[in-house]
């Protein structure tokens, strides 16, 4: 009696996980689940000698062991070899057409953890393994039965091995860190790391404390079961209830191939996990086993690496510059190094707080990072490369260009001097850049020459550039096609949208998206300039601190004239953009509970996200709308209490349309 229940509630927990952490579509309420669970562990609590091996209590860890067995792989667990540009991939794919006609491929994400191996027996997971050398590795069953994304049960009673990758979330890692930070204990350097060294733990606790999770990726002997093709052997695994990657595809031709690099490429950072590449695989099994396997490798597969975006360099100096704001920045100077496509030589240091927290010292060989579009930044110093002879940072308290003392706000410093050149000349490069008037040509060492020159000393100047065109020419390095290329972006400039002079004119908390959204508002530079706090204020996606400031640099006389003046020169005052359509969804706060029948959570999140909306994970007086599917659980109820809007399926799917 006591048994039976025990393995009834053994399958619930176990399809609820599956339902929750693969599918993403869970059946049963959060208190539904924590009942279950509850009672399974009294159950196990009074009948010890009854607790099952596959219970999944045993998630929360616990098991100790005294060291790790070692495990030998009966088909190796090879690695992979790597391209890493265009050309290799075309390369690549020739190689393979020599042996295969049309080959089709698939194309996986390349997660950034460790292999792992699974072994089933009758569907039972019985053993986990690491990698090791390739053939033998380290029985670490203890650590894989706390992730959750690992069944401890198939759906089937089948016998079987099949290889993934654990890995640790992007979120669980930062939470990780702040828990160390709190801790005072040494700070991870990445989430692979991480992931790893929690698998290395000889007590389980740890690892369920880690919140990893697994992708499974390989079924090594897809013959066995009557598959033909690695496309169907992921599909074979996820019936079987393991967690398969969904970003996973099938291509038919190299073009489509690319594709999925080059998107991957732009979009990775997006995900909520890390990867280093792309895994491209040979879909048809009988034409695998007819490629082969050189020592190390299999042939009819391959990693496409991303180009680095973290590499080693000496800190030669630090030096500080004056922004636009008279904010006093400490900055980098590096031996050059390569990164990501271009030679990087200087990088951010942020402010005084973050050089002195990570100890950097100029000399010191440290790591750069560089994510997309981003300026590079100082990582870590490198502490154990120290030959003695590095110096430690200290800030400086005066401003660098003017002398002025630098007054401190918070962790930065600043040049408060009205009149400070360094000051105006960022101004003029912000003013200038892309994502404001986007006048080209206008690079920093052009706008400081002009400045240094006297011919541009005030935004207005720009536009009376012309005037000086003669004089323009005979400058070093200057002809008559130069100036009047840059002569022609300037005036160019002039029929930008509002908001990009919004965002040019650098009023102080006005990014980029702010100023589309006054200009979306207001329509024209008039009644912007004429708003007032309580107007501006009610806009959603305006807080208090952009409101005040936007009215102190309006209510600045001399800020009005400069931009009467850039009207007079022919400047486009009005917002040519749609007007705003009043979206239910931008700027409100979501919480999703229970199962939607059309789309899964991730879905709705990022539809939700997409159209403005904030989704968070419980409700409070600030939540504005909660979405109740199937089977919702107390967040319906606290919905309810707090009388807050709630839209079922149909609200939903209509209103994000
Ligand atoms: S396939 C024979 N697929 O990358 C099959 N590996 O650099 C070999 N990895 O050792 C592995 N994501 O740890 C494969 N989707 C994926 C992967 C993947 C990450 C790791 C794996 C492997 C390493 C090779």
């Amino acid at each position: 009696m006591i048994e039976k229940r025990m393995e009834e509630l053994i399958k619930l927990i176990n399809k609820a996980n599956y339902e929750y952490y693969t599918l993403d579509k869970p059946s049963i309420s959060d208190q539904e689940y924590d009942r279950y669970i509850q009672e399974l562990i009294s159950l196990e609590q009074d009948y010890p000698e009854l607790m099952r091996n596959d219970s999944p209590n045993v998630r929360v860890g616990g098991q100790v062991i005294d060291e790790f067995k070692k495990v030998t792989h009966e088909i190796p667990m090879l690695s992979l070899g790597n391209v890493f540009n265009q050309e290799e991939v075309i390369e690549f794919d020739m190689k393979i057409r020599k042996e295969v006609e049309h080959p089709k491929y698939v194309c996986e994400l390349k997660i950034d953890g460790l292999s792992v191996s699974l072994l089933y027996k009758d569907g039972e997971l019985v053993r986990g393994a690491t990698r090791g050398d390739g053939v033998i590795g380290e029985d670490i069953t203890h650590n894989v039965k706390t992730i959750k994304t690992i069944p401890l049960t198939l759906t089937e009673k089948v016998d079987v091995e099949v290889r993934g990758e654990i890995y640790m979330s992007k979120k669980s890692f930062e939470r990780l860190n702040e828990e160390r930070t709190n801790n005072q204990e040494e700070l991870l350097a990445n989430p692979r790391n991480a992931a790893a060294g929690s698998m290395r733990q000889l007590d389980s606790k740890i690892a369920a404390s880690r919140k990893l999770d697994c992708f499974i990726y390989h079924l090594p002997n897809s013959m066995d079961y009557n598959i033909h093709t690695h496309s169907e052997s992921l599909e074979y695994m996820k019936k079987l209830g393991l967690n398969i990657n969904p970003k996973t595809k099938k291509v038919n031709n190299i073009d489509e191939l690319l594709d999925y690099i080059q998107y991957w490429t732009e979009h990775r950072d997006s995900l909520p996990y890390e990867i280093d590449g792309i895994v491209i695989k040979l879909d048809n099994i009988d034409d695998q086993a007819r490629l082969g396997y050189t020592a190390k490798y299999p042939k009819w597969a391959t990693a496409y690496k991303f180009p680095a975006t973290l590499v080693l360099t000496k800190l030669k100096d630090i030096k500080f510059t004056v922004g636009r704001t008279g904010q006093v920045t400490p900055n980098a100077v590096l031996e050059p190094v390569r990164l990501m496509g271009s030679v990087i030589s200087k990088a951010t240091l942020h402010n005084e707080e973050y050089v002195l927290s990570k100890d950097i010292r100029i000399g010191d060989i440290v790591s750069i990072k560089k994510a997309g579009d981003v300026i590079p930044r100082v990582e870590e110093a490198m502490v154990d490369r120290r030959d003695g002879t590095e110096k430690v940072f200290k800030m400086i308290d005066q401003c660098p260009i003017c002398n002025q003392d630098l007054v401190k706000k918070d962790a930065a410093y600043y040049c408060l001097n009205e009149n400070c050149d360094a000051k105006h000349i960022e101004g003029l490069i912000h003013f200038a850049s892309r994502d404001a008037m986007n006048i080209e040509g206008f690079g920093i060492a052009i706008i400081e020459e002009f400045y240094n020159l006297g011919y541009i000393r005030e935004l207005n100047d720009f536009y009376i550039l012309n005037q000086k065109q003669e004089e323009l020419v005979k400058l070093d390095g200057f002809r008559e096609k130069s100036v009047g290329n840059l002569l022609d972006s300037i005036e160019r400039s002039k029929t930008n949208s509002l908001e990009k002079l919004i965002f040019a004119l650098g009023i102080r908390h006005v990014g980029s998206k702010t100023a589309k959204i006054l200009a979306k508002h207001y329509q024209t530079m008039d009644n912007l300039m004429n708003t007032k706090l309580e107007d501006i204020a009610q806009i959603e996606g305006i807080g208090e601190i952009i409101s005040q400031s936007v009215i102190d640099y309006f209510n600045n006389e001399s800020n009005k004239e400069m931009i009467n003046t850039l009207k007079d020169y022919g400047l486009n005052m009005n917002y040519l953009g749609k007007s705003i359509t009043n979206n239910i969804i931008t700027g409100k706060t979501f919480v999703i509970t229970g199962t939607i029948e059309s789309m899964t959570r991730d879905e709705i999140k990022e539809r939700l996200e997409y159209l403005g909306g904030i989704i968070t994970n419980s409700v409070s007086k600030n939540t504005d709308i909660v979405i109740v599917g199937d089977k919702p659980g107390s967040k319906y109820d606290k919905a309810k209490e707090l009388d807050i809007t709630i839209w079922n399926e149909q609200e939903l799917l209509k209103n994000i349309k």
